[in-house]
């Protein structure tokens, strides 16, 4: 295969495992407000942190699989006009994962010490809305430059 057909079988990959990660996203919300209860009922903790630790590991591994492919990296080589939004993505990864990690901290002290984890449900809902922004200012980097699933 050459580099082109390379960056569009990563392209599709990419956009299967937005979707992957958005369902994900999904499954943790909704564990989180079971029948839309405005804080998380102490029941549910375990489950809840088992679903974000899961999901912790799918971003470690998705964000590895973008830094590696280099997928950014080429579209920021061929294309320099989107090469400043290409680092600007790349960084977030960190950001990311950090907030995630420390959401998951909380969680956990919180829960030790039964205080209300109504503040985990927004942090978390900020959280996946910082990601789907992120997701999404990737997708248009990469589809700008290599196409979208459909061309
Ligand atoms: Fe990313
Ligand atoms: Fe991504």
């Amino acid at each position: 295969m050459n580099n082109l057909e390379n960056s569009r079988v990563f392209v599709s990959h990419l956009e299967a495992e937005h979707r992957r990660l958005d369902q994900a996203v999904t499954q943790v919300k909704e564990s989180m407000s079971p029948g839309d209860a405005p804080a998380i009922p102490l029941s549910s903790t375990n489950q809840v942190l088992g679903l974000l630790e899961e999901l912790r590991l799918q971003l470690i591994h998705h964000f590895h699989d973008e830094e590696q492919e280099g997928c950014l990296d080429e579209a920021a080589c061929r294309c320099p006009s989107v090469s400043d939004e290409a680092k600007r993505v790349r960084h977030e990864h960190v950001e990311l994962l950090s907030e995630l990690d420390e959401i998951i901290l909380t969680m956990k002290l919180e829960s030790k010490l039964h205080e209300s984890l109504t503040n985990i449900t927004s942090r978390f809902q900020d959280f996946a809305h910082t990601l789907r922004q992120h997701e999404a200012a990737e997708t248009r980097v990469i589809e700008s430059v290599f196409g979208s699933e459909e061309d």
